[in-house]
């Protein structure tokens, strides 16, 4: 991966701008500086490898070089976005199970709300960020991170979820550009829908664990367990617990699992 070849591959793509790095400490760190200085909507940061690479809940995402997909997309939200920045991540989500779909027939899930699976284990991840001035959302990062090769998943005792690799699910070998200019071409013509009815279906009709019972987690609260049915019009899981009550989870700091059964 080089950046000519990139900005050649990329080209048909509504990208505004677009920096490449053979390695780098996040590319969701360098897309927020970036913001700050200017940043154009649409524009794409992209690492080789990653040093310091984040995931959801403060905790670490390795990007070894030459195994990943690791990118960051700078969105300047229009005023209509602005009503619902929550579905920026499944946005990503949605645009990579889909380039997995149509460009190698695979079948992933959206664990709700932005990890993508395939047979049921992780193949990437997506961490939103925000950039504020005051109460004004001045822009917004969907730094994605998909395992490609199968050196890029990490050793199973450093996973909190089992994970996989593309190629891995595939039983074979793919070039990393094709993918990413597959996700990328979904993100934003997603974008131009999102929260649309479309959107919601689109996102819904790939949702893991649907009608199966499940355990969200949150910090400092009780787990909720219940069966999952489906997401809200705001991009919020639905649930519904025992006692025939349907209850909705905002997405925040939540970790959603299929259900111990209870002893
Ligand atoms: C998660 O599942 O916890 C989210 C992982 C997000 C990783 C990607 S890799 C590209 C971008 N840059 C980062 O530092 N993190 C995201």
């Amino acid at each position: 991966m080089n950046e000519t070849t990139l900005r050649r591959d990329l080209a048909s793509l509504p990208l505004s701008d677009l920096r490449f790095f053979e390695q780098i400490d996040s590319t969701n760190a360098e897309a927020l500086r970036w913001l700050d200085s200017g940043a154009p909507d649409g524009a794409l940061v992209i690492a080789d490898g990653q040093t310091a690479g984040r995931g959801r809940l403060s905790r670490r995402w390795v990007t070894l070089p030459g195994s990943a997909l690791a990118f960051s997309v700078i969105f300047r939200p229009r005023p209509a976005e602005l009503e619902h920045p929550g579905l920026f991540s499944p946005l990503g989500a949605l645009a990579v199970a889909q380039a997995l779909e149509v460009g190698y027939g695979l079948q992933p899930q959206v664990k709700w709300p932005n990890d993508v699976l395939l047979d049921g284990r992780k193949v990437c991840g997506i961490l939103a960020e925000t950039a504020w001035t005051g109460q004004r959302l001045d822009g917004l990062v969907v730094g994605i991170g998909i395992n490609v090769l199968p050196g890029a998943v990490p050793p199973s005792e450093d996973l909190l979820f089992p994970a996989v690799s593309v190629e891995e699910a595939l039983g074979a070998s793919l070039a990393r550009e094709d993918l990413l200019r597959a996700s990328l071409a979904f993100l934003f013509a997603w974008r131009e829908r999102l929260s649309s009815p479309h959107f919601l279906q689109a996102w819904e009709a790939r949702l893991a664990y649907r009608w199966e019972a499940v355990q969200v987690e949150s910090a400092g609260s009780e787990p909720v367990r219940g069966t999952l049915v489906g997401i809200s019009t705001a991009g919020d899981l639905r649930l519904v617990l025992s006692s025939g009550e349907e209850v909705h989870i905002y997405a925040g700091d939540v970790r959603l699992r299929p259900a111990e059964p209870k002893l």
